[in-house]
């Protein structure tokens, strides 16, 4: 291998999160995601079974894993969490995948684009474009639901969680860029409507909830990230040990 085509080897590896970053263009703001708060995970749960699971399925994730995994029992998890029914109509059980009861043809039907899974969203579109997305939906009567979005122009989901945040409207101000145009751009947001949570309290909230869905792109995480540490304190009490080793059987051969 030349060392052009280690380059351009690299370079190929580099380029999916180039094109990653190229393609947000909308300044996020960053939310810190920590799964081991177990009870921010549990907040953010209840908030995605009360408010998403009606339109969205994550139906790679089982309710008990949740259980097990945010310190949860099963029977706390089915009292607090699962909300849907099975075919037979009755309670949805807790080693089932957590789906709805909506078809995707109805929610295409109903909004013009099926709600989609959400089970993996936090890893596809990233944990600060979600928050900024939960947190700037804006009143905008030309689109069908009502509202538009800051970082999904045009997105034709409705703003789910105002009862929460309250309505708010765009503040526009003429900017005039390096070429001497003039335009008007979006700087912020002015609430119109108040929310039964004060703006500090809504940004936890979606916090917590852009947690338990980073969690769900992830499961198992914190538990590799333990199993990571053993195995790096292994591998160093091992070279030690393969040093004295390697020492004892070249002894009579190198001096
Ligand atoms: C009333 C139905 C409804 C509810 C409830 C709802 N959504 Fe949506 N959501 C939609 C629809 C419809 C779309 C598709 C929008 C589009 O593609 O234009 C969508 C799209 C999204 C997307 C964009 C996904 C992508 O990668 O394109 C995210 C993220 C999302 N929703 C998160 C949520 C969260 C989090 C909640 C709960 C707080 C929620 N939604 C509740 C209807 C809903």
């Amino acid at each position: 291998m030349n060392t052009r085509t280690v380059i351009s080897a690299f370079v190929l590896l580099l380029m999916p999160a180039a094109s990653f970053g190229a393609s947000v263009g909308v300044e996020l703001d960053h939310v810190r995601i920590d799964p081991t708060n177990t009870a921010s995970l549990q907040r953010g749960a209840r908030t995605f079974v009360n408010y998403c699971l009606g339109c969205h399925t994550a139906d790679y994730q089982r309710y008990n894993r949740i259980a097990q995994d945010v310190g949860l029992t099963d029977e706390q998890v089915v009292e607090n969490l699962v909300f849907t029914t099975d075919d037979a109509g009755e309670r949805t059980k807790v080693g089932s995948l957590m789906f709805n009861n909506m078809s995707k043809d109805y929610g295409k039907q109903a909004f013009g684009a099926s709600p989609p899974n959400l089970a993996l969203t936090a890893r596809s579109r990233g944990t600060d474009w979600l928050y900024t997305y939960l947190r700037t939906f804006y009143l905008d009567p030309s689109r069908p639901v009502g509202v538009n979005n800051k970082v999904f122009a045009g997105a034709s989901m409705p703003h789910v969680l105002w009862e929460l945040q309250g309505w708010q409207k765009p503040v526009y101000e003429t900017q005039t860029d390096a070429h001497g145009h003039e335009a008007e751009v979006m700087v912020g947001f002015e609430l119109v409507t108040k929310g039964k949570q004060t703006p500090e309290e809504y940004d936890r909230t979606v916090a917590d909830l852009v947690n338990f869905m980073a969690y769900m792109a992830d499961p198992i995480k914190v538990v590799r990230h333990r199993v990571g540490m053993w195995v790096m304190l292994f591998l160093i009490v091992f070279l030690v040990v393969a040093y004295q080793l390697k020492k004892e059987y070249w002894r009579d051969i190198v001096k």
